[in-house]
């Protein structure tokens, strides 16, 4: 097969490619490398990690281009039989102040990609990384319980979020917005053109070679903060919990969906109810295997922001034939060793 991954040098991106890869298929790698401007310190080595990383691996290429403009795109994808579309404007934050940029990116950028598929001569199958955030506000609706390290929902019998629920009448901020109209286009797709696509909904995706901030990949960058003596921020009391998956567990639900039967499907995906964490109880965890205590200060809570968030993933289970194989305490010791031996670069 040839895969082509949109957002190839980034977290998500590169697992999907060296995973995709180790298989024996022929993989191409977009990126335009413009997480740099998320990254602070050191952003030019840190935002080209992962496309050296790839560039040395046997069955992958690397391609600078930009998924906003469509010709590069059509180019690569017109013969491709996969296509893995995680380039985005990833932040919440970056999106409350530059709602255009997001927009570009996210919408018609993923526009650009379904186009390209649309009129390929191969039919591909599309995979796109929507986000839970789908479903806004309307998480907040749902009761939840103060517990000593975490908020619960009141429903113990709650098995976490499905598909079925409500996307709308509820606020989104910008960055949910573009997903949401994405996440509706890559469906759509599939109804009128007749195109194979997946749409996963994920919760919080970690693992080595996330270069998290504060804005956004929230376990590694509070690794990284400890670990290189940075002080973090937590935005609320730290009790928000969520549904946390291991990336290689994420990349092997979307290989299930390409070589399966299944038409087309809105999937949520995380590590649902088995794997849920607070930042209270990360920054306990790390605090016992480094030996020392975290430097945290505290501060309200942003737009947007969820106090519980765990995906009901049993449609993924069934339909695709997964489950999450890595748990919590292994996948965030996975993580630390990783920012353990690269310290220097996160620095
Ligand atoms: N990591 C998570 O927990 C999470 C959760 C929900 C949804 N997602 C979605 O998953 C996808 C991947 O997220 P990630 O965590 O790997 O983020 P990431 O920032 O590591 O990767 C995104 C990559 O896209 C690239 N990119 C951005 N704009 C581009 C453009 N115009 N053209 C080409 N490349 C461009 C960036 O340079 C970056 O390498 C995103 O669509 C994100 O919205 C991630």
């Amino acid at each position: 097969m040839k895969v082509v991954v949109t957002g190839g040098a980034g977290f998500i991106g590169s697992h999907a490619c060296e995973h995709f890869a180790s298989a024996g298929n022929e993989v191409v790698g977009l990126d335009d490398l413009s997480r740099a401007r998320l990254l602070s310190k050191k952003s030019a080595d840190t935002a080209s990690y992962n496309w050296n990383f790839l560039s040395g691996m046997a069955g992958v290429r690397m391609n600078k281009t930009d998924v906003t403009s469509p010709a590069g795109l059509a180019r690569t994808i017109r013969d491709a039989d996969l296509v893995i579309h995680t380039a985005a404007q990833t932040a919440v934050t970056t999106s409350l102040v530059d709602p255009r940029t997001d927009f570009r990116v996210n919408l018609l950028g993923t526009f650009n990609v379904l186009e390209a598929a649309r009129k390929a001569g191969t039919n591909p199958t599309i995979v796109f990384t929507s986000t839970n955030k789908v479903y806004g506000g309307n998480v907040n609706q749902i009761p939840v319980a103060e517990k000593a390290s975490r908020y619960v929902f009141e429903d113990e019998m709650l098995n976490g979020i499905d598909e079925s629920f409500s996307i709308d009448r509820c606020e989104h901020t910008p960055y949910g917005c573009s997903k949401t109209a994405a996440d509706l286009y890559v469906q759509d797709y599939a109804h009128t053109y007749g195109l194979r696509t997946a749409v996963f909904r994920m919760s919080c995706i970690y693992g080595p070679r996330q270069f998290g901030v504060e804005d956004q990949g929230w376990v590694a960058w509070f690794i990284i903060a400890h670990l290189t003596g940075k002080k973090v921020t937590v935005y609320g009391d730290g009790k928000q919990v969520r549904d946390i998956l291991y990336v290689t567990d994420l990349v092997r639900a979307f290989d299930s969906f390409a070589s399966g039967r299944v038409r087309s499907g809105v999937y949520n995906m995380g590590g649902g109810r088995e794997n849920t964490i607070s930042i209270l109880e990360l920054v306990g965890m790390i605090e016992k295997w480094s030996g020392r205590d975290f430097e945290l200060a505290y501060s309200d809570w942003r737009p947007g922001d969820q106090k519980v968030y765990v995906s009901d993933i049993a449609k993924a289970r069934k339909e695709l034939d997964w489950k999450p194989e890595v748990g919590v305490e292994a996948g965030v010791r996975k993580v630390y060793d990783w920012v353990g031996a690269n310290r220097a670069l996160l620095e």
